[in-house]
């Protein structure tokens, strides 16, 4: 009988990332840090369990994520904790705990991986990191614009071109008003229509005509809601979008369609896309919420923000062809000629690495030529050859593979050839 062995499969939906995978992300991570940073973001962090009942409080209720989506189960001590699977509701917690030590508007992001018991396919996993960013304490739209702008910004960052997203924004309370014209003033049948409007983009125009009739028994309203949501609309006189084109951002548009999944939203709601019709899953979404906060008591605070998922982003960079190929080699190699040298390889790499510069040593058998070549193959900038010369004159000479010139001289000279 032959013992096969553990699967080396990583569980369902979710992702290892081998070093090439992990530069990337690395890479990703980097640029949403530096974008976030730069418009003043100071980055937190929580754990990835929560009691469960943080998002099963009214307010923050989302039937579908709750019942379906979660990774939930009962400790050891008999709490049922959830794997958090969206960052807002930890934010408004981390927020209302500090309530009154807080000076607002505050500007926080975070990078949390997030669990969803989604079924795998393009742009949606079980695990996926997505960039947050929120600013709690001030609701002028101008605000709500800043947000927005974060998120163009770091496309822009990644090297994209506006021409290659679109930015779609809609108002919850916008879509009140025009409901209340309707005679639909009932909340609870708005949140319907909001909650039906999400599948919007996903179902036949008859598909959400008619479930649209079970819930406004009228087909005239019907048709006219229809065509509300089907066309876009570019003069609209909604102040984010105006602010938006101040800003010379232009690939904005409203999308009265556009609804968003979860209940807290109470303003401005918006998400990106990519339009090369390869990802047709939004990248980022977000929105205004007033009241989530004030699950926790007290007087809400008001917040927006985003979040933006790694996946997604991932795709949109590999379609547009925007991956540079992020390498992270070490600068220089050192290649003893032979296995005795090995520790004094060790002793003279430190000495490169005291003065900033990075550096491994080859300890496999290879012969030299091998060495030499899988080094250019990691694209090392530098190797250093260490044999029984180099030891007994204390004098070495590095190559400069992409020049494929050389350097002579001792570790202080040449440690200082290579840090200038
Ligand atoms: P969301 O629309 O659920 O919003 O997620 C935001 C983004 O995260 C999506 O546009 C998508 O890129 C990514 N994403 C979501 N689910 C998955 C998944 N299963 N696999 C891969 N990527 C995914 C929120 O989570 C809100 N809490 C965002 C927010 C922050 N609103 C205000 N502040």
């Amino acid at each position: 009988m032959t013992n096969k062995g553990l699967s080396t499969d990583s569980y369902k939906g979710v992702r290892d990332f081998y070093p090439e995978e992990m530069a990337v992300q690395s890479y990703i991570f980097a640029v949403w840090a530096d974008t976030a940073e730069s418009f003043g973001f100071e980055r937190y962090d929580a754990s990835i369990l929560e009691p469960s009942e943080l998002y099963k409080s009214k307010g923050a209720e989302n039937e579908e994520m709750v019942n379906e989506q979660t990774y939930t189960f009962i400790d050891r001590g008999n709490r049922e904790v959830t794997l958090r699977p969206e960052m807002t509701p930890t934010v408004a917690r981390m927020v209302a705990g500090r309530r009154r030590e807080l000076s607002y508007p505050i500007r926080w992001y975070s990078i949390p991986n997030l669990f969803r018991y989604e079924r795998p396919q393009k742009g949606r996993l079980r695990e996926h990191y997505q960039l947050n960013c929120d600013i709690f304490g001030a609701d002028h739209f101008s605000v709500d614009v800043e947000v927005i702008s974060l998120a163009y910004h770091i496309f822009l960052n990644f090297g994209a071109t506006p021409n290659m997203f679109e930015i779609r924004i809609n108002n919850r309370k916008e879509m009140t008003e025009i409901y209340n014209t309707f005679g639909i003033a009932d909340t609870e049948t708005q949140t319907k229509i909001t909650r039906l409007n999400d599948k919007f983009r996903k179902i036949t125009k008859d598909e959400y005509k008619n479930e649209l009739r079970k819930i406004v028994d009228d087909k005239k309203i019907v048709e006219q809601i229809y065509h509300i949501l089907s066309i876009g609309d570019n003069e609209s006189e909604n102040p984010v979008l105006k602010g938006l084109l101040e800003l010379g951002i232009k690939n904005v548009r409203v999308d009265r369609s556009l609804a968003r999944g979860f209940d807290y939203y109470t303003g401005t709601i918006f998400e990106i896309f990519d339009v090369s019709g390869e990802n047709n899953r939004s990248m980022l979404g977000g929105g205004r919420y007033d009241n989530l906060t004030a699950l926790f008591g007290g007087e809400p605070i008001t917040g927006i923000g985003f979040g933006f998922g790694d996946v997604t982003m991932h795709d949109f960079l590999e379609t547009h062809g925007l991956l540079t190929s992020n390498i992270t080699a070490p600068t220089l190699v050192i290649l003893p000629t032979d296995a005795k040298h090995n520790m004094e390889a060790q002793k003279i790499a430190q000495a490169f690495r005291d003065s900033d510069i990075s550096v491994t040593v080859d300890c496999s058998n290879k012969k030299l030529g091998k060495k030499i070549s899988d080094a250019v193959d990691a694209f090392v900038s530098y190797v250093l050859i260490l044999g029984d010369d180099e030891i007994k004159t204390k004098k070495y000479s590095v190559k400069n593979l992409g020049e494929k010139s050389e350097q002579a001289g001792t570790l202080t000279e040449l440690i200082a050839k290579l840090s200038s």
